[in-house]
């Protein structure tokens, strides 16, 4: 068996999907307070770039409305914690990703002491994870900037947000890190010029000059952040790790024609920009040199070229949900991703949203990565968005779910053959929870069913799903028995 006795499984889950409670425990508003449902969107369309001005975020604000704010209410995991770690112990869980919701911590992102009701929160989260025996694995960013930067000062655009995301950072290692030992900087941090908003907190109305050079500024923030906070984290506990975190987007040319292999690897090199940073310790001086050409500058301060080399992550982590094709054919057939479009591949299938699945490309991704740096690697995402039907018994049968993990585990377990280093494992999400680009809860990614609708109608019951005892086998068997 390939996968070592300390390979972690679990889930991965995100604050401002899962928590609700948006205005208790003195939480301030997040980015993900203003975005709305939004069901009947082209799936070409698809994306969580909203387009939001100052004025409809100030009308959303004062809008109590939580049917069609559908993060504002999650699953009300933030009093319901107890119950669904339960089921995911009972799973056998080794592993949990969740995220510390910012502005629980520090309300507007400036306060200069945290709020003890928030940290009291995560300290209940993280230690009920342990009596489980459960390791947490925590995100300190995913998509939820303090909406009062965002109004500011357009959040990372602004130099200012690193020293507040340090005191946020320094907080939460003072006051978990007894608790958390494996820690994530920023969600796909690549994920900011796809959704300036919600990974960056920059309002694009608001943006003087051009928006890519405002996102890539930020990006820079959000690479010196991360490398300020992992030489924090080593300084305060040297046993901890921090890990990057990159959205997968593997691309393969459509054709073998020496253009579309071009226009891939160019592609390529803008994907890997991040972990090149994050990982490698510098800008790679071709992904510079793209970035010049369409009028993008780094806007590199004094210390930073050092502290990025000095300070880079221990681990990689990635989601992994599908793949693209690339063409230069302007005609060459569409399909959405994860937050992007591309083209299409006639090989692969796709989900309902138009993801296209392609378990064999999580292998190929997995040995990218590992050939391209050497480091270990964790996948923090990957499953299946689809709708589940309850049956008049209350059972909910998804074979589509348990073929879709089945298959990513095959070639999971084939990479880590070859010789990846891989740390675990954590399913996207191991329970029902709002989905980051449309807000529904109908696109359900879990193992455990949430008995809500996407106006947030149902009792909020939890149900286990087939794949649950599933999953379940599969990980007390450390992925021997697939099924
Ligand atoms: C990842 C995000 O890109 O994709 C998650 O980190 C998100 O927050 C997941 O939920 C699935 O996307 P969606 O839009 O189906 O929820």
């Amino acid at each position: 068996m390939a996968l070592s006795d300390s390979f972690l499984w679990g889930g991965a889950l995100a604050a401002n999907q899962a928590e609700g409670a948006w205005r208790e425990g003195g939480r301030g508003p997040a980015v993900s307070d203003i975005a709305k449902y939004r069901p009947n969107v082209d799936p070409r369309e698809y994306a969580i770039h909203h387009a939001h001005t100052v004025e409809s975020i100030t009308a959303a604000m004062a809008d109590d409305d939580e049917t069609y704010y559908p993060k504002r209410r999650g699953i009300d995991f933030y009093h319901r914690y107890p119950e669904d770690l339960a089921l995911f112990a009972e799973m056998g869980f080794t592993v949990l990703r969740v995220s510390i919701a910012w502005t629980r911590l520090y309300p507007t992102g400036e306060e200069t002491e945290p709020n003890e009701e928030g940290i009291a929160f995560y300290e209940g989260l993280f230690t009920q994870m342990r009596r489980l025996g459960i390791e947490p694995l925590v995100t300190l960013s995913h998509y939820d900037p303090p909406l009062a930067l965002a109004l500011k000062n357009n959040c990372w655009v602004d130099r200012g947000t690193i020293a507040l995301f340090e005191r946020f950072a320094r907080t939460c290692f003072e006051r978990f890190g007894h608790l958390v030992k494996l820690w994530l900087s920023f969600n796909e941090i690549d994920g900011i010029v796809r959704h300036p908003l919600t990974s960056g907190g920059i309002i694009e109305e608001t943006v003087e000059g051009s928006i890519l050079q405002a996102c890539y500024t930020a990006l820079h923030h959000q690479f010196v952040a991360s490398a300020s906070v992992t030489r924090m984290l080593h300084e305060m506990w040297p046993e901890s790790q921090m890990g990057c975190m990159l959205t997968m987007l593997k691309t393969y040319p459509l054709t073998c024609h020496p253009d579309d292999i071009a226009a891939t690897q160019a592609k390529d090199r803008l994907l890997y920009l991040c972990t090149d940073v994050q990982a490698g310790g510098a800008y790679p001086r071709l992904a510079l040199n793209a970035l010049a050409r369409q009028g993008v500058e780094i806007p590199f301060a004094e210390g930073d070229a050092e502290l990025l080399r000095e300070h880079p992550v221990d681990f990689i982590s990635l989601s992994y949900y599908m793949t693209l094709a690339e063409s230069v054919d302007p005609d060459a057939e569409r399909t959405p991703g994860n937050t992007v479009l591309g083209v299409k591949n006639p090989y692969l299938e796709s989900s309902e949203w138009g993801w296209q699945i392609d378990p064999v490309g999580l292998r190929i991704s997995l040995i990218d990565l590992y050939d391209r740096y050497g480091k270990p690697l964790f996948i923090v995402e990957n499953g299946l968005g689809m709708r589940d039907e309850l049956t008049a018994e209350g059972r909910i049968h998804d074979p589509y779910r348990i073929d879709y993990f089945r298959a990513h585990f095959r070639e999971m377990i084939r990479a880590v053959d070859e010789g990846v280093e891989l740390m675990g494992y954590t399913s996207w999400a191991p329970i029902d929870i709002i989905s980051a680009s449309s807000s529904q809860i109908s696109k359900r990614y879990g193992f455990i069913h949430v008995d809500l609708d996407d106006l947030g109608r149902g009792s909020g019951e939890r149900r286990r799903k087939d794949s649950f005892w599933w999953y379940q086998r599969v990980i007390a068997t450390n992925g021997a028995d697939l099924g």
